[in-house]
């Protein structure tokens, strides 16, 4: 039982981390579907070439004939739905991709899911998992004290964060009234290798290399908890193979650094781990830039339930992490630069909004 499993946005950040996962050092097959976005990239799955217990398709979660065929011919035990249009940024100055694959897609992937869940039958039918992966931003923006949990009312602020809000208002609403088994996580920021360079962490690491401005947003006094990827994909292992359905699960670092401490905390790494021959410490690279529209100001994340119920923690510092990091964007050149060179160059994103939100909704 559970060893076939259906991952989508398997080619992503989080995803590829989750699959190379499951194939490399557990024991199951994997069938990854993914449409290959500008943030999905097969190379991160380089490592499974040849594998037998791995296959990729190209195609969209929206696609309900694709979907549908898949699970009839694949028969998983689980389904892991990764796949997010997943940067704020982006979300700004185009909406419209959010609302279609975080909303559209996820209430198409429910419908074919549950259209396969009831065709099961016997233990096939009690195993099953629908298993959502979803952010700690649908909780909203925290002042200076209080963490996110399970009970948190939903109060999301970007279109990403609405969009996600709305796909877990949607796998609620499939499980309550149609009985799909679904279990909900929500983590907090990742971090790690293969991560596309738009978001603050590879970003800085490769403006570092290179030389050139670190974007700090505002003051770089806004707070965000940080756990590495790996730790993540331990979670999300733990709730599929063990978390009670209907139930949702807070992931997140018990690791909480401004945004400030975070570059600057990549700048003294990549001074001692590649010295700029000549040059002023990297700490000087850090630039103040105009802030993020509606910028939420901290996330943080009580993990109680999941350390306590599934007896999840993550293993790896935020210094050992980010060393880990580092060294990886050091020694896989092979793989970001022909983003950085392709679709993505690290210019400024998510402008387009009037940074003057009114009153009553900030
Ligand atoms: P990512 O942007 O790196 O990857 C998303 C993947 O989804 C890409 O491979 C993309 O090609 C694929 N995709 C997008 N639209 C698709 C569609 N319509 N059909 C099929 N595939 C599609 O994202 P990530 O950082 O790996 O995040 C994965 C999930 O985890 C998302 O749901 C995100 O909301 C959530 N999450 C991310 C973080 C984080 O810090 N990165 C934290 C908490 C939760
Ligand atoms: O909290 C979980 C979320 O974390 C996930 O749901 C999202 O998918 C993921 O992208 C991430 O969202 P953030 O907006 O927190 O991540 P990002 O890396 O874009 O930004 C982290 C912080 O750094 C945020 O406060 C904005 C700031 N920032 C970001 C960039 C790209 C900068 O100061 N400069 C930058 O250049």
């Amino acid at each position: 039982m559970n060893s076939r499993i259906l991952v989508t946005g398997g080619a992503g950040f989080i995803g590829s981390a989750l699959v190379r996962y499951l194939v490399k050092y557990a024991d199951y097959s994997v069938l990854t579907l993914d449409s290959l976005t500008y943030a999905g990239n097969l190379r991160s799955l380089e490592a499974l070439e040849g594998n037998a217990r791995h296959r990729f398709v190209k195609g969209d979660i929206r696609d309900g004939d694709l979907v549908r065929a898949l699970l009839e011919e694949f028969r998983p035990n689980i389904i892991t739905h990764l796949a997010a249009e997943s940067h704020v940024d982006r979300s700004i100055d185009g909406p419209s991709a959010f609302i279609q694959t975080n909303i559209v897609g996820t209430y198409s992937l429910l419908e074919q899911a549950a259209t396969y869940w009831k065709g099961l039958s016997g233990a096939e039918r009690v195993a099953f998992r629908f298993h959502h992966i979803s952010t700690d931003e649908v909780f909203g923006s925290l002042g200076s004290i209080g963490r996110f949990s399970e009970t948190t009312p939903y109060d999301p602020r970007s279109p990403y964060s609405a969009s996600k809000a709305a796909s877990d208002h949607l796998v609620r609403a499939w499980a309550h009234t149609f009985g799909l088994p679904v279990l909900i996580t929500n983590c907090s920021n990742n971090y790690g290798p293969y991560q596309f360079p738009e978001k603050l962490i590879p970003l800085a690491i490769l403006n570092g290399l290179r030389g050139t401005p670190i974007p700090v947003y505002g003051t770089g006094l806004n707070v965000r908890d940080w756990l590495f990827v790996d730790d993540h994909v331990r979670a999300l292992v733990r709730v599929f193979e063990a978390g009670q359905t209907g139930q949702s699960y807070l992931v997140g670092g018990s690791n909480e650094q401004t945004n400030l401490q975070v570059v600057q905390a990549i700048c003294d790494c990549l001074d001692q781990l590649k010295p700029r021959l000549g040059g002023p410490p990297r700490r000087e690279l850090i630039s103040f830039v105009q802030d993020r529209p509606g910028h939420d100001q901290r996330y943080a994340i009580d993990a109680g339930k999941i350390m306590h119920d599934l007896g999840w923690k993550p293993s790896e510092t935020f210094e050992s992490g980010l060393e880990r990091t580092v060294r990886w964007y050091l020694e896989n050149e092979d793989w970001w630069r022909p983003i950085l060179e392709g679709t993505y160059a690290g210019q400024r994103l998510g402008l387009m909004a009037p940074t003057n939100a009114p009153e009553e909704f900030s």
